[in-house]
């Protein structure tokens, strides 16, 4: 007992002490006031063909064949966008990573994206340009829907869960300091600002899809005021949607449940601060078959930007193996922000009855087809 609260004063008394600090530099980054309006709405505007403009990053590795086998599977179905091209090779500004001008304004102005993987170093050279997009467009939340696709067999079927994770703090604030030799600390910080805006897109996005249930996944029990503040919040941003049921759950109970049964996952919409995100939206991925079919979302107020939850694969870059399900599906993602669901439907259709028929799948799923031929596969079936 004695060695507990020894433990526990000076940890607690750390957070007391940086909270402000940094809470004072967030809530200058956080100009918007969220009231209860639609939580990243799409604002985008059709260009004079009468068709929306959509940045295109096509990323490292895999990530120019994968791009083509979409682009080629929107002109068969005549989707009505044109794709705008954009380069986010990092330069530096201030010292800092930062995205190209041209690039942030293609995004800002069309308002969406749709991104391949890109490489990150690791231990070294620039910060993950992943992170720096979701920082420079503040990509609050990371929608991360995962369902078993038909035909490929997984230890179990018909999983679909559907995991939002908060995509700008908690653990990976990056505020991290040594306090002396050996001794690193490192700050997890959760505004009640950030929270609000990504548990009600929890909300709004259960009620979009016709899930009836939003259930936080948390650590109060050890977190108590980080993990805490995020609790209360649901508990209140609950109240603003009465037709919705909201319960809350401990990480450690959610990861042994869903991979006991996910299937009791399946009416709900799970929201959670960053860390627990990035590892069960994982782990949700490996339930359904792992990261090459699973597709993701990076919302934010002013624009979205829609990925594959894999890397650059450059084990397999350039030799037309890999396979473009997972950005396929972000693609349809996408549409679906737009409002052009009918176009998503029947791609997603055709992509799933492929895959289902299982005679053109590529390598990661057992098949021997290449990127190409698993595209035509699913363009003939549009
Ligand atoms: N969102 C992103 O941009 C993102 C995400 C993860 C990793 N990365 C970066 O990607 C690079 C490589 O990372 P990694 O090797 O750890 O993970 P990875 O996802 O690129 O590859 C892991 C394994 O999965 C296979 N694979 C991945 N996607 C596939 C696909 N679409 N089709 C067929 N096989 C596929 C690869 O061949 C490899 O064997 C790193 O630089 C990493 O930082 C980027």
């Amino acid at each position: 007992m004695f060695a507990l609260r020894t433990l526990a004063a000076p940890a607690q008394r750390q957070c007391v002490r940086a909270a402000p600090r940094a809470t004072v530099s967030f809530a200058r980054q956080a100009q918007r006031q969220y009231s209860q309006e639609r939580v990243a709405k799409f604002n985008g505007k059709k260009d004079a063909d009468g068709k929306f403009p959509v940045s295109l990053i096509e990323g490292d590795g895999i990530g120019p064949e994968i791009a083509v086998a979409v682009k080629d599977i929107f002109a068969a179905a005549k989707t009505p966008i044109t794709w705008e091209p954009i380069n986010v090779d990092p330069i530096l500004k201030d010292g800092k990573t930062a995205i190209p001008d041209a690039a942030i304004e293609s995004i800002k102005r069309n308002k969406i994206a749709l991104k391949g993987p890109l490489a990150t170093p690791i231990g070294k050279g620039h910060v993950s340009l992943n992170l720096t997009l979701r920082r420079t467009f503040n990509l609050f939340a990371n929608l991360r829907p995962c369902r078993s696709v038909a035909g490929f067999k997984t230890p179990y079927d018909n999983v679909d869960t559907v995991l939002i994770r908060e995509n700008t703090e908690g653990e990976y604030s990056g505020i991290e300091h040594v306090v002396v030799d050996g001794v690193v600390q490192s700050i997890k910080l959760i505004t009640r600002d950030a929270s609000e805006r990504v548990l009600r897109f929890a909300f709004q996005h259960a009620k979009s899809i016709g899930r009836t249930k939003v259930r936080v996944v948390h650590k109060a029990t050890i977190m108590k005021m980080s993990d805490g503040l995020f609790l209360s919040c649901a508990e209140q941003i609950a109240k603003e949607f009465p037709e919705i049921e909201f319960d809350a759950e401990l990480l450690d109970n959610t990861c042994l449940k869903m991979t006991t049964d996910p299937l009791p996952y399946n009416d709900k919409v799970l929201v959670m601060p960053n860390l627990y995100g990035d590892i069960l939206s994982d782990m949700c991925a490996g339930l359904i078959g792992g990261l090459g079919l699973t597709p993701s979302g990076n919302i934010g107020d002013e624009c979205s930007i829609f990925e594959a939850v894999h890397g650059s694969a450059p084990d397999i870059a350039g030799k037309g193996l890999a396979n473009p399900t997972a950005l396929l599906l972000s693609s349809m993602m996408m549409l679906r922000h737009m409002d052009l669901g009918q176009y998503a439907d029947r791609i997603e259709k055709a992509a799933f009855a492929t895959l289902a028929e299982g005679k053109a799948l590529t390598g990661d799923l057992g098949g021997k087809a290449s990127t190409q031929q698993f595209t035509e596969a699913i363009i003939n079936k549009l």
